[in-house]
C-alpha cells in the first residue's frame, strides 16, 4: 500500500472519520502506522517525553530528531511535523526555512503550525512552495501565555466569530486540513459544516471529520487527564506493575531463572 498523502487526507472530508495520533519514537510509530491515517510528531513531545510544563521550550532540532525516528517506523501513514514555537512566526521566509528542514531532514511530508488569520500569509507561502500545511486553530497551546490557560474556547456565542474567521482564513490560504482544538460542540459542528477541508478535532466533539489525541494520553500514561481524553488503556499502571514485579524478583533472586541463563558450551552447567 502506498503512503497516504496530504491530498488523500483532504479527499477524506465528510467521509469515514480520519484517524490521527501523535508519535515521537520508532517502535510506537510502527504500531500506530497500521491503524492511523496520519501521525503527528507533535511539539507535545516536550511535555510527554521531556517533562516540560508547556510546549514553548521545544526547538526545531528536537522536532527533527523525533521526526526522523517516527519516519523510520511509519511506512503508510502521512507523517506531519509540528513547527515549534519561535521557528515560524517571525516571517513567511523563516517559516519556509524551518519547514524545509523539517521535511528534508526527516522524510515527513507535511508540517503543522498554530494560528489562523495572522498565519494565513505564511500558510499560503508554504503551501505554494511544496510544503503541505496542517493548520491548527481554536485552543493554541503555544499561545498559553497570551490566552492565559488551556481552557476551552467558543463556549459563549460571542467567542465564535474570531475562531470561524481563523478556520476560513487557513482554508483560503491552502491548508490541506485543520486541527481544531478545545472548542464547544456547536462551534465545531458549524466550522466542520462550513469548511471544504477536513477538520480534525481534539477536544472538539464528534462533529469533526477526524480525531487526534496524544497517544500517551489516550493510553493512560499519566495520572491526570483532561475531560476530552478517553483512556483506551492503562499503560501507566501496566508499566508500574511490571517494574514492581521485576524489583521483587531481583530482590528475592527469583529472576533470572534457568531459561534466562547462559550455560558453558558442551555442558549443562
Ligand atoms: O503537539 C500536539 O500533540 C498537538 C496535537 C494536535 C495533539 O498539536
Ligand atoms: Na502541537
Amino acid at each position: 500500500k502506498r503512503r497516504t498523502t496530504a491530498k488523500n487526507i483532504s479527499s477524506m472530508k465528510g467521509g469515514t472519520p480520519i484517524v490521527c495520533l501523535t508519535a515521537y519514537v520508532t517502535p510506537m510509530a510502527a504500531r500506530l502506522d497500521k491503524h492511523c491515517d496520519l501521525l503527528l510528531v507533535g511539539d507535545s513531545v516536550g511535555m510527554v517525553l521531556y517533562g516540560m510544563d508547556s510546549t514553548l521550550g521545544v526547538d526545531l532540532d528536537m522536532m527533527i530528531r523525533h521526526g526522523r525516528a517516527v519516519c523510520r517506523g511509519a511506512k503508510q501513514a502521512l507523517v506531519v511535523i509540528d513547527l515549534p514555537f519561535g521557528s515560524y512566526e517571525e516571517s513567511k521566509e523563516q517559516a519556509f526555512r524551518s519547514a524545509a528542514r523539517a521535511l528534508s531532514e526527516t522524510g515527513a511530508s507535511a508540517v503543522k503550525l498554530e494560528g489562523g488569520v495572522e498565519m494565513a500569509e505564511t500558510i499560503r507561502f508554504l503551501s505554494h512552495r511544496g510544503v503541505p500545511v496542517l493548520a491548527h486553530v481554536g485552543l493554541m497551546p503555544q499561545s498559553v501565555n497570551s490566552y492565559g490557560g488551556y481552557g476551552a474556547h467558543g463556549r459563549t456565542v460571542d467567542e465564535w466569530q474570531p475562531i470561524i474567521d481563523d478556520a476560513l482564513a487557513v482554508q483560503e490560504a491552502g491548508a490541506f486540513a485543520v486541527v481544531l482544538e478545545g472548542v464547544a460542540e456547536p462551534l465545531a459542528r458549524k466550522i466542520t459544516d462550513e469548511l471544504k477541508i477536513p477538520v480534525i478535532g481534539i477536544g472538539a466533539s464528534s462533529a469533526c471529520d477526524g480525531q487526534i489525541l496524544v497517544t500517551e494520553d489516550m493510553m493512560g500514561m499519566f495520572a491526570i487527564n483532561p475531560k476530552f481524553v478517553k483512556r483506551f488503556a492503562e499503560i501507566g499502571l501496566a508499566i508500574e506493575g511490571a517494574i514492581e514485579s521485576y524489583a521483587t524478583e531481583v530482590r528475592s533472586r527469583s529472576f533470572p531463572e534457568e531459561e534466562h541463563t547462559y550455560k558453558m558450551v558442551g555442558s549443562n552447567k
